[in-house]
């Protein structure tokens, strides 16, 4: 913690996709006593929170993010008990835990969808979104689902159709309802209950349609290759104003309770819109992710100019966050090359804000190509071929060389990757050039020095592949050089008397700094005074 800000101002978040992280009892899928046993993995590496993907009760259409029941925990996580194991065991060692609030739809499975499509007059029908056939007998509008085919099922039984803006097995719930508000706020408060720090809200620019269902427009920007979902702008199925009311009463529910809790929100948007999403006089969410990183190419210029874009939208107060990585996209290490990926996360650690990093980038694991007979995702099922589906960047966390990483004793979920018996948590923690070495150092600094946390944020150039900022707070200033190409770059010396605090390269502490500095090939430094 820093003085004057909240921990989530200082701290950096680490997320764990449960299926993923450690299997405790042999069924080859990761669980809650498996995340608990390896929570001083993260208290080494230095991270403040876990945020954990859903481990609620799910058919696992959509591997957790289909919920059937919001307040329980599904049998191959472990119990309720497990849960609150988890959670005082985080807490007795400093980390706080963010869940994952799933409000844009539920699985098709959960009881209230069942009543729902029970019949035209159950009481939860307006639970979800049902509307007629269009006068033409077809689906109510050109409305197209995020993993393939139209957004709307025909359910024969009662003759209309249901939304999902994802799955047909996740319809979305009717947030213009009173009673699926009063009931999702609910849910809310039974975890806060339990001892949760705060949630990473999904899919939050999905929660709310148009209600005259007008038609998506064309898009022309759409080319063959890119997804389907993409043939029209989502103009009238994303980003609604009404939103930020829902948005705000999430906010009020978590602020009703004591301690710095915290709401993250997951929206995938430009940066002008996704502003609005701090809310009016800062009601929204205390961090709208932003996801800005993972698309502006990974040059000088283009990477200031985000960073210089991003600070000037900020609403007054605001707090900036950064993301490099996730379970839906393709990892850093793959995406940039290993040498680079290293820098990626000196920048990451390093930038103002709240850094959100995802479980393994720690260790540089990369995308793990997925046979046709392995894959599971169901993005990847419906829409084939094109590279959207998660399965590679989803895989099992290699903690050892033993068999399966030390991951499970039984058959994994999704396999480990061809490299695990070198990248593996165990091997790299004994080998100080690391990868791992590289993240721990790094988060260290960050602590030690809160300029490279709170600090204000100066460009101080962007040229030749080098981007160059100044961090500052109470009177301490640091810089970081980032070479982001594959070129030896020399650049000015940001200041006199100054020595190397670390290299990415992990092998030049200490050197004194004067008149210009030599940065190797995707080699970063972060100088001090
Ligand atoms: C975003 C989640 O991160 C993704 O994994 C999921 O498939 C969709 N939302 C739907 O919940």
């Amino acid at each position: 913690m820093v003085d004057g800000f909240a921990w989530w101002q200082s701290g950096v978040v680490y997320q764990v996709y449960p299926r993923s992280f450690q299997d405790s009892n042999g069924d080859g899928v990761g669980d809650l006593p498996g995340l608990l046993a390896r929570l001083d993995h993260l208290v080494t590496l230095g991270v403040d929170a876990v945020w954990i993907s859903p481990i609620y009760p799910s058919p696992m259409a959509d591997f957790g993010y289909d919920v059937e029941d919001y307040t329980g925990v599904h049998p191959l996580f472990g119990t309720m008990e497990d849960f609150d194991r988890l959670v005082a065991a985080a807490h007795g060692r400093g980390l706080k835990v963010i869940l994952d609030y799933v409000p844009n739809h539920s699985s098709d499975r959960h009881p209230w969808f069942v009543e729902s499509r029970s019949s035209r007059d159950n009481p939860k029908r307006d639970w979800y979104v049902w509307r007629d056939p269009s006068p033409d007998g077809g689906s109510p509008s050109n409305w197209l689902s995020e993993f393939g085919g139209s957004a709307w099922e025909w359910d024969a039984a009662t003759g209309q159709y249901y939304y999902h803006a994802y799955l047909k097995e996740q319809p979305d719930l009717n947030w213009r309802n009173p009673e699926v508000r009063a009931a999702m706020l609910d849910v809310l408060r039974f975890w806060l209950d339990r001892g949760v720090d705060g949630f990473r809200v999904d899919a939050i620019h999905h929660l709310i349609e148009d209600e005259q269902l007008r038609d998506n427009p064309p898009n022309p920007g759409w080319r063959e290759g890119m997804s389907p979902t993409r043939r029209v702008i989502r103009v009238h199925t994303m980003d609604q104003p009404e939103v930020h009311d829902a948005i705000a009463a999430m906010r009020r529910v978590v602020d009703s309770y004591p301690g710095d809790r915290l709401l993250i929100g997951e929206a995938y948007l430009p940066i002008d819109q996704l502003m609005a999403y701090y809310g009016t006089d800062l009601s929204g969410f205390q961090l709208p992710f932003n996801f800005h990183l993972l698309s502006t190419p990974w040059e000088a210029k283009p990477l200031a100019a985000l960073i210089d874009q991003y600070e000037a939208a900020l609403p007054s107060g605001g707090w900036p966050n950064w993301v490099l990585g996730n379970h839906d996209r393709s990892r850093v290490a793959s995406r940039l090359g290993k040498a680079q990926a290293r820098v990626a996360a000196m920048l990451l650690l390093t930038l103002r804000g709240t850094p959100t990093l995802y479980q393994g980038d720690e260790i540089g694991m990369t995308d793990v190509p997925i046979p046709p007979h392995l894959v599971q995702d169901p993005w990847e099922k419906n829409v084939p071929g094109l590279g959207l589906g998660r399965d590679p960047v989803r895989t099992p966390m290699p903690w050892d060389g033993g068999p399966n990483g030390g991951f499970t004793s039984g058959e994994p979920w999704l396999p480990l990757g061809p490299d695990a018996a070198r990248v593996n948590v165990a091997a790299q923690a004994t080998d100080p050039g690391s990868k791992l070495a590289l993240h721990k150092a790094l988060l260290a600094l960050r602590r030690a020095e809160p300029a490279l946390s709170v600090g204000s944020y100066r460009r101080v150039s962007a040229a030749d592949d080098v981007l160059v900022y100044e961090r500052a707070h109470g009177g301490r200033r640091l810089w970081v050089l980032l070479n982001l190409g594959r070129e030896l770059r020399t650049v000015d010396a940001p200041a006199e008397g100054a020595h190397i605090r670390i290299s990415t390269h992990l092998d030049r502490d200490g050197e004194p700094v004067a008149g210009s500095v030599r940065l190797r090939p995707n080699e970063g430094v972060v100088i001090g005074q």
